[in-house]
């Protein structure tokens, strides 16, 4: 149920627009608010008059009507959600851009509210590089996108690029808006369960999590990497996602993406990048866990052109990046702080060495000696360090069950 929840619908125009008027109606079925703001391409494909007969809004077009200015700020700061369906190519790219020509980008500029979209355009316009793009940037703002569907299209191709169904869209505002309702259910310790079947017992809680490596640069087109893939951080936030937290991803280059509703990813490249990420989301956290695998250094300076191979060895100059587990150690102000250790040799006492030197509630260590744990890996064999000495030992597992494990002792210390 969405009782008492407010949803500004963005409606673009797209065929798919006529989609908007099941949304809307199954959107008021159950009990959510819902006011519309139409770009001006978006009304000629359906009329405001539909629209907002069945929202029971009056729908917003112009950022000025005669000498009354809209106020977007406000609009922006009335919603619970934003959600944009259809979302245009054109309307992606002016996300992606930042542009603000009409009253829907306004008001999207203005959200302080989750935003999710739904994008729908003909397969050759979702297949191009520069779609792609634009959907990468906009995910990595924290938005949501939700995956288009396969099937036949406007052109009369069949193929990728049409809207989610109108059910699905639903479906997806239903599981990411309940989050923040039944906050009062757990801090009164009763406990409530999701169609995942999981406890929600961070619900109403806020996590920020690192995964996957960093690339530096040496210059435009080579790095200094590593093998991370990403797998146990995205495990990590879909496991504290499923169980109720809002998720901040922060997520190094990697193949992979999170599509559940409780994840904002924010894309990054750099170690310097995932540091600025972190330290402007974690002061509103209640959780911080820092599964990335960061590259301790960055070429000093990377060179502007492509290095040629002039001489027979290359000297590269590198500096320590910024150690973001240990900053943010310093800044803790009532956060759980939960830090990885991969290690070689000597492993438990280098594990614990970072527990205290990076300030941390939790280590949790793996060995690159254990079978079956490590980069690319499914699986991953944990032991996890507290701050009261205490260390358990866990067998070799699937990376989504270790990161039930982790997010377990996370939950313990936060209602100890
Ligand atoms: N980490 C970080 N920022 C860095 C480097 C590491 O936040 N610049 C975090 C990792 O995400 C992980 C933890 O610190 O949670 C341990 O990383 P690791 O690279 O194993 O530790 P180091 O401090 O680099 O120690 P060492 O080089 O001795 O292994």
């Amino acid at each position: 149920m969405l009782k008492g929840k407010k949803i500004l619908l963005g409606v673009t125009g797209s065929i798919a627009a006529y989609k908007s008027l099941l949304l809307i109606r199954l959107l008021v079925k159950e009990g959510a608010e819902v006011k519309v703001v139409m770009t001006p391409a978006a009304k000629d494909f359906v009329t405001p008059l539909s629209l907002a007969t069945l929202a029971k809004h009056p729908v917003l077009l112009d950022l000025f009507e005669g000498d009354t200015w809209a106020n977007h700020v406000e609009l922006g700061r009335w919603a619970d959600l934003m959600l944009i369906a259809p979302l245009s190519c054109n309307t992606l790219a002016k996300m992606a851009q930042g542009l603000c020509d009409n009253l829907l980008m306004a008001t999207y500029l203005s959200a302080v509210c989750p935003v999710v979209v739904a994008p729908a355009m003909d397969e050759d316009m979702w297949k191009h590089p520069s779609t792609k793009a634009n959907l990468e940037r906009v995910q990595g703002y924290g938005n949501h996108v939700m995956p288009v569907e396969k099937g036949e299209l406007a052109s009369g191709l069949f193929g990728d690029g049409r809207m989610a169904e109108p059910e699905a869209i639903l479906a997806y505002v239903r599981e990411l808006l309940p989050q923040s309702v039944s906050k009062s259910l757990t801090e009164d310790g009763a406990q409530e369960w999701t169609s995942s079947g999981k406890k929600q017992d961070l619900a109403g809680k806020k996590a920020l999590v690192t995964a996957g490596p960093t690339y530096e640069a040496i210059d435009p087109v080579r790095f200094i990497g590593n093998h991370s893939s990403g797998k146990m951080g995205l495990a990590i936030a879909r496991e504290l996602a499923d169980r109720g937290a809002l998720v901040d991803l922060v997520l190094g280059p990697t193949s992979l993406y999170a599509d559940h509703p409780g994840i904002a990813v924010h894309r990054v490249t750099s170690a310097e990048e995932m540091y600025n990420a972190c330290v402007s989301i974690f002061p509103g956290v209640n959780i911080a866990i820092m599964s990335a695998a960061v590259a301790d250094f960055r070429p000093v300076a990377p060179a502007e052109e492509k290095i040629k191979k002039k001489d027979d060895i290359l000297i590269l100059e590198l500096t320590k990046t910024k150690d973001i587990l240990q900053a943010l150690g310093q800044q803790k102000n009532g956060q759980i702080l939960v830090g990885f250790a991969l290690e070689t040799t000597g492993e438990r006492a280098y594990a614990l060495d970072k527990l205290h030197k990076k300030n941390a509630d939790l280590i949790v260590l793996n060995s690159l000696n254990d079978a079956g744990a490590g980069f690319g890996y499914d699986t991953n064999k944990v032991t996890i360090f507290d701050r009261s000495g205490g260390e358990t030992v866990y067998a070799q597992k699937t990376k989504q069950q270790v990161a039930a494990d982790i997010v377990d002792k996370v939950v313990n210390m936060l209602y100890a």
